[in-house]
């Protein structure tokens, strides 16, 4: 059996991962907040086990619950391989620094770094003991390569997940693994909504991002999602550790 443990699938980019995994009979385990119940539907029409588990990945207590149910649930002697899709992510607090308040940035950091961190940490150390293969997939994004006026704490989140990606390959290397970083380009999602309400005081390059939305430049959440599973079916070709970017993947 396989099964594709999904955070933050309730919509967006990670709904969009979720609905093309059910479609290759993949069992979806999806991990948030709300639940979706459109992926339960086609779970069904499609004959594939699909669970939700409601959980508030700011919250340790609640991460170490979910890992409970989800490794009960995943790693057993019917399983052969395991995607772990560390998608959930925010972007918020968006501001520049002196003026982020201290709750913002623990929750930041808790969602798009430690929650992260630990699902890995647990389901690997699941996936080692039972020799069964994983898929690790953490969505990162372009900012962490660079500084953005009023994201220094989404820059920063998403350039720890690389480094960690990369880190996990180097420990990995003699196990079957695949574990990558995919940087998904902008998509048209609650994020960009999010973005684009900002003022220019908080992030200066507002317009531009408007602008993206203006021309239709932003990618649907389908279109990025197929791009990475198109990669996936090339096991082989993937060097672990690496940052892959939709933009490379799509100009080839
Ligand atoms: N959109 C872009 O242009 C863009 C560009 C580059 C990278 N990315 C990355 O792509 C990923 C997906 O982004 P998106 O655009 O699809 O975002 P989105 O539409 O805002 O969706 C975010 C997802 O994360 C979940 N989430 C947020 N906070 C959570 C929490 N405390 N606990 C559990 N789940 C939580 C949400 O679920 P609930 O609210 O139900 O909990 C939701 O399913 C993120 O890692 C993001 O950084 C996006």
């Amino acid at each position: 059996m396989q099964y594709a443990i999904v955070t933050g699938a309730s919509r967006g980019l990670g709904e969009a991962i979720a609905k093309q995994l059910i479609l290759k009979n993949v069992n979806v385990i999806s991990v948030s907040r709300s639940e979706n119940e459109e992926l339960k539907s086609l779970a069904e029409e499609h004959g594939v086990h699909y669970s939700h588990v409601s959980c508030d990945l700011s919250k340790t207590e609640e991460i170490e619950k979910g890992l409970n149910h989800i490794t009960e649930e995943v790693f057993h002697d019917k399983t052969h391989y395991v995607y772990l899709v560390n998608n959930a992510g925010v972007i918020e607090p968006i501001d520049t620094v002196g003026q982020l308040e201290t709750e913002a940035v623990e929750k930041h950091m808790q969602v798009n770094v430690t929650a992260p961190i630990l699902m890995v940490n647990r389901c690997i150390r699941e996936a080692n003991a039972r020799d069964i293969s994983m898929g690790i997939i953490n969505i990162t994004s372009g900012a962490a390569e660079k500084a953005v006026h009023g994201w220094s704490t989404y820059s920063s989140s998403k350039a720890a997940i690389n480094r960690f990606t990369e880190t996990l390959a180097l420990e990995q290397k003699d196990k079957k693994h695949l574990i990558l970083a995919y940087s998904p380009g902008v998509i048209d999602t609650d994020m960009q909504n999010e973005i684009r309400s900002s003022s220019k005081d908080a992030f200066a390059d507002v317009d531009k991002f408007k602008q993206l939305k203006e021309e239709g430049s932003l990618r649907s959440p389908d279109e990025v999602a197929g791009v990475l599973m198109d990669l996936l079916l090339e096991p082989r070709k993937v060097e672990n550790g690496k940052v892959y970017k939709l933009y490379d993947l799509v100009n080839g």
